[in-house]
C-alpha cells in the first residue's frame, strides 16, 4: 500500500482501533500513564514511612542509587521488550526468548503472581484512604491527641466488615475504569489525575513548610545519618526502588506494549523516574516538617499516614479541609498505580484465552477480592494467622517488594544483558536507528549486563542475612 496515499494513515488508525489490542494514543499519554503507574502509595505512604524508620537522608541516598542502577535499567528493559513483542508479560517473554526451550516466560508468571499479591494489600490501604476521605469530610477523625487518632485507626482496621467493604469499593472503582480500555480508561484517567496530584501536593507542601520549626523536618530529609543503615534497610531501599518504579513484575512490560514505535524509550523512562522521585520528595516535604513541628515520632512506620497525619491536621487552622485534600491526594496517586497493576492479569487473560476485556477484568477483580480479603482481615479475624511470623498483609507486602520484584528484576536484567543481546537492545532503544543515542545505549548495556544483576544479587543475599 502506498504510504503517500493521504487516507492511509486515517484508515490505518481506524483499523488499529478495531483490533482487540489497544494502545496509548499519544506519546504524552504514554508518559502520563506510565508516570501514573509509578506514582502511588509508594510515594505518599511507603517512601515517607520507610525513610522515617531508616534514618531519613541516608536511606534516600541508597534509594537513589538503587533507582539509578537497578530500577531505571529494569524499566528500560521491560518497556523495550514489551514494545517489541506487543503482548502481555508472559507472551512477551515467550516471544523475545531466543529459543522456545528457555523458560523465560516464568518471569511473566512471577509477574502476574506479584500483581495479585501487591493488589491484595494495596487495595486495602487504598480502602483506608477512601474511608479517611469520607471520615474527614464528616469530621470524625480530627483530634490533637495521638491516642485518639490511633484508636480511630484501630477501630477501622479491626472491624472486618468495614475493612472488607472499603476494599471492595476500591476494586469496583478500578474495575469500572479498566473496563473502558487502555486509551479511554487508563490513559484518559492518568491525564486528568497527574496534574491534579501536583496541585494538591503543592498546596500541602506550602502549608507544611510555613509551620513553625519546619526546618528540622527538612534537615531530617536532607542530612544523612548513616548509622541507621542496616543490611535490612538497604534491602528495603532497593525493594522500594522496584516498587516505586513498578518494575520487576511486568507492569512496565505490559505498558511498553502500548507505547508508540517512535517514542524515545530512554528519554521517556528517565522523565518518569525523575518525576516520580520529585513527587516522593514533595511528599516527604509535605510530611516531615509537620511531624517535627508538632514533635511527633518520625519512625511511626506504616501508621504514619493514618495516625500521625490526622493529629497534625487537627492542630492547624483549616486542618479539616487540608486533611480531606491530603487523603484525596493519596487516592488520586493510588489510582494510576492500581490501574497498571490490574492491567497485567487483564491483558494476559484477554490475549491468552481470548477473553473479552470486560470478562477478564471481572474475573481478576473477583479473584482479587478473595485474596485481598486475607489482607483486609489480617487485623481482625485473621490476626492470629501468621506465615513466617507475618500476618497476610505484611506477608504480601514483604514477599512482593523484597522478594518477587527483585528476583523478577534480576532475571530481566540477566535476560536482556546476556540472552536478548546487544543488537536487539540497540534496535529497540534507537528505534531502529532513528535516534542518535548510541553512546547512551552502550552505557545502558554495560549497566544492565553487569551492574544491575550484581547489585540485586548482593543486596538480596545480604538482606536475607547470608553474609552475617
Ligand atoms: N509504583 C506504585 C506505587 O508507587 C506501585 C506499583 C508497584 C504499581 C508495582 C505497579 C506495579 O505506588
Amino acid at each position: 500500500m502506498a504510504v503517500s496515499d493521504p487516507n492511509f494513515e486515517e484508515r490505518n488508525q481506524d483499523e488499529k482501533k478495531n483490533t482487540a489490542r489497544g494502545g496509548f494514543s499519544t506519546a504524552l499519554g504514554a508518559l502520563f500513564a506510565t508516570l501514573g503507574s509509578a506514582i502511588g502509595l509508594g510515594n505518599i505512604w511507603k517512601f515517607p514511612s520507610e525513610a522515617g524508620m531508616n534514618g531519613g537522608a541516608a536511606f534516600i541516598i541508597v534509594y537513589l542509587l538503587a533507582t539509578l542502577f537497578v530500577g531505571l535499567p529494569v524499566m528500560i528493559s521491560e518497556i523495550a521488550m514489551g514494545r517489541r513483542a506487543r503482548a502481555n508479560v508472559i507472551q512477551t517473554m515467550r516471544k523475545v526468548s531466543p529459543s522456545k526451550k528457555q523458560p523465560w516466560w516464568l518471569i511473566g508468571v512471577g509477574g502476574v503472581l506479584a500483581a495479585f499479591f501487591i493488589m491484595a494489600f494495596y487495595t486495602e490501604v487504598v480502602g483506608w484512604v477512601f474511608a479517611y476521605i469520607f471520615k474527614s469530610i464528616t469530621g470524625g477523625l480530627l483530634s490533637t491527641d495521638p491516642a485518639v487518632t490511633s484508636q480511630a485507626f484501630i477501630d477501622l482496621i479491626s472491624d472486618p466488615w468495614q475493612a472488607l467493604l472499603w476494599q471492595w469499593l476500591v476494586l469496583i472503582f478500578i474495575t469500572v475504569i479498566i473496563l473502558r480500555g487502555v486509551s479511554k480508561g487508563i490513559e484518559a484517567t492518568a491525564k486528568r489525575l497527574i496534574p491534579l496530584l501536583f496541585v494538591l501536593l503543592l498546596i500541602i507542601d506550602i502549608r507544611s513548610l510555613t509551620l513553625p520549626g519546619a526546618v528540622e523536618g527538612l534537615k531530617f530529609l536532607f542530612t544523612p545519618d548513616f548509622s541507621k543503615l542496616t543490611a535490612a534497610a538497604i534491602l528495603s531501599a532497593m525493594g522500594l526502588a522496584f516498587f516505586k518504579l513498578s518494575v520487576g513484575m511486568g507492569t512496565m512490560t505490559t505498558y511498553g506494549s502500548y507505547w508508540k514505535d517512535d517514542q524515545d524509550i530512554p528519554g521517556t523512562t528517565a522523565r518518569v523516574m525523575l518525576s516520580d522521585l520529585f513527587v516522593s520528595l514533595l511528599a516527604g516535604v509535605a510530611i516531615f516538617p509537620a511531624v517535627f513541628s508538632f514533635g511527633l515520632q518520625v519512625d511511626a512506620g506504616p501508621s504514619l499516614l493514618f495516625i500521625t497525619i490526622p493529629t497534625i491536621f487537627a492542630s492547624m487552622p483549616f486542618g479539616g479541609m487540608f486533611m480531606v485534600l491530603f487523603f484525596l491526594l493519596a487516592a488520586v496517586a493510588a489510582t494510576g498505580a492500581m490501574l497498571s497493576l490490574i492491567e497485567v492479569p487483564v491483558a494476559f487473560l484477554n490475549e491468552q484465552f481470548s477473553l473479552p476485556r470486560a470478562k477478564g477484568a471481572i474475573i481478576t477483580s473477583v479473584l482479587l477480592a478473595l485474596i485481598g480479603s486475607l489482607a483486609a482481615l489480617s487485623s481482625s479475624v485473621l490476626a492470629d494467622v501468621t506465615v513466617f511470623g507475618k500476618n497476610f498483609f505484611d506477608l504480601f507486602d514483604f514477599l512482593s517488594s523484597n522478594l518477587l520484584l527483585p528476583l523478577g528484576g534480576l532475571f530481566i536484567a540477566i535476560f536482556v544483558g546476556w540472552f536478548w543481546g546487544k543488537e536487539n537492545v540497540k534496535r529497540a532503544l534507537t528505534n531502529d536507528g532513528a535516534l542518535q543515542n548510541e553512546k547512551l545505549v552502550q552505557v545502558f548495556f554495560v549497566i544492565v549486563k553487569f551492574v544491575t544483576p550484581l547489585l540485586v544479587l548482593l543486596v538480596l543475599l545480604s538482606g536475607f542475612g547470608v553474609f552475617s
